[in-house]
């Protein structure tokens, strides 16, 4: 039976003992919470260290986070998870004595100095995460000054985020068979079918029963997500748990509101497709297709280029306008193709002739720059008029 002082059974306690024994083990990680008094009576009773559920993902996230944000988030959950534990014992500890008559003592001295020292340290990540945070923002603020439309990666960890992320970039992020390799979003440059380039952002894995030390510093980190213009949902569709990874990462996402049903534009990637069973790849296929969503294989590369179009179709959906430059305007022609998408060109007489999309504001700027542009006026998009 399992008993309040061990999380365990008397049995399971001394069997565990017995396997820690045998196996030279140093450190058991229980896939649970524990609360700080069954830590310790563990540990007691297995003479190694233990480690709870939360305890285990924080040391993890702890070691892959790459930037300095994504490190001082850790660092915080982590400090706030140790203060909330801290916080328990000395309570208890704090009853023992009344229990016993105790007056103060170097166990409450100490549990005191450590608690300073805890909040001292907390409140100084806190104003350094706070200073990190604003030269983010003014980071993303300068972005969006320049129309390119942003795309995130979201998905169970494990999924193949960072293998897609490189594929699609052609870029060198961390790909690891490990959980939780990725911390930190990380954004590049990706270029789409028609020239057009956008922004992708590699993001957190996500992982079921999100200790809730970590739900803080993942809605920070998934700003890139909330405020992207389509967000990828990679799936390794060849696991066996698929379809209950799916469900987690929607449910983690609408904890963080972060509603897929609230009209933005989000897009299933069926991943790891090399690894489904030959005979069953064209039925893939086709469910892929009935879902709405694309199947590719991140290392192969397989479904890579339908997946491109889907997005270039996915980021501008306005109409086609059709532009005439002269041949000679280097400069006008060069602005398109960084800002636009260019469906279709013609060169006549001199003038090119060009199908683009643009998206509102990059239209706005463009019929400010070259009011003359313009074909006749059926074929205009609903920008600003020219100044
Ligand atoms: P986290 O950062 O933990 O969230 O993981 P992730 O989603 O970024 O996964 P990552 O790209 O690190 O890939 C995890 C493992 O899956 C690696 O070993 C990849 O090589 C492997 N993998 C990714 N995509 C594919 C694929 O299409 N096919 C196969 N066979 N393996 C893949």
């Amino acid at each position: 039976m399992a008993t309040p002082a061990t999380l365990f059974g008397k049995g399971r306690v001394e069997e565990v003992g017995a396997l820690c024994e045998a196996g030279d083990i140093d450190v058991v990680a229980v896939d649970d919470a524990l609360t700080p008094i069954q830590q310790r009576n563990l540990e007691r009773a297995w003479g190694v260290k233990v480690i709870d559920r939360t305890g285990l993902i924080l040391e993890i996230f702890g070691r892959r986070a790459r930037t300095r944000e994504g490190r001082l988030q850790v660092e915080l959950a982590r400090l706030d998870y140790e203060r909330s534990r801290l916080v328990r014992t000395w309570t208890h500890l704090e009853r023992q004595r009344g229990g016993f008559g105790f007056l103060g003592g170097p166990g409450e001295t100490q549990i005191e100095a450590d608690r300073r020292l805890l909040v001292d340290r907390i409140v100084a990540l806190k104003a350094e995460l706070t200073d990190v945070r604003r030269t983010r923002g003014l980071q993303r603020q300068a972005r969006k000054r320049v129309p390119y439309p942003t795309i995130a990666l979201v998905g169970y960890t494990n999924a193949g985020k960072s293998t897609l992320f490189n594929r699609l970039t052609r870029a060198e992020v961390l790909a690891q068979d490990m959980l939780f390799a990725t911390l930190d979003p990380t954004l590049r440059q990706v270029k789409l079918p028609g020239g057009r380039p956008a922004i992708l952002s590699d993001t957190v894995g996500f992982i079921s029963d999100l200790p809730h030390e970590l739900v803080e510093a993942f809605r920070a980190t998934l700003e890139e997500v909330r405020e992207a213009d389509v967000i990828l949902h990679v799936r390794d569709i060849a696991g066996p748990d698929s379809a209950a990874e799916g469900a987690d990462v929607a449910k983690v996402l609408a904890e963080l509101g972060i509603d897929p049903s609230s009209g933005r534009t989000m897009l299933e990637v069926w991943n790891k497709a090399d690894l489904v069973d030959p005979a069953l790849r064209d039925e893939l296929a086709d469910a892929a297709r009935h879902a709405g969503a694309v199947a590719v294989s991140a290392t192969t590369g397989e479904g890579i280029e339908a997946l491109l179009r889907r997005l270039a179709g996915l980021v501008d959906s306005g109409p086609d306008l059709v532009l005439e430059l002269a041949q000679s305007d280097g400069e006008a022609l060069a602005w398109l193709y960084r800002h636009g998408r260019i469906t279709a060109r013609e060169e006549l007489n001199g003038s090119v002739v060009l199908s683009a999309r643009l998206d509102p504001q990059a239209l706005g700027r463009f019929e400010r720059m070259r009011p003359d542009a313009f074909g006749p006026p059926a074929t205009r998009g609903a920008g600003v008029p020219p100044a």
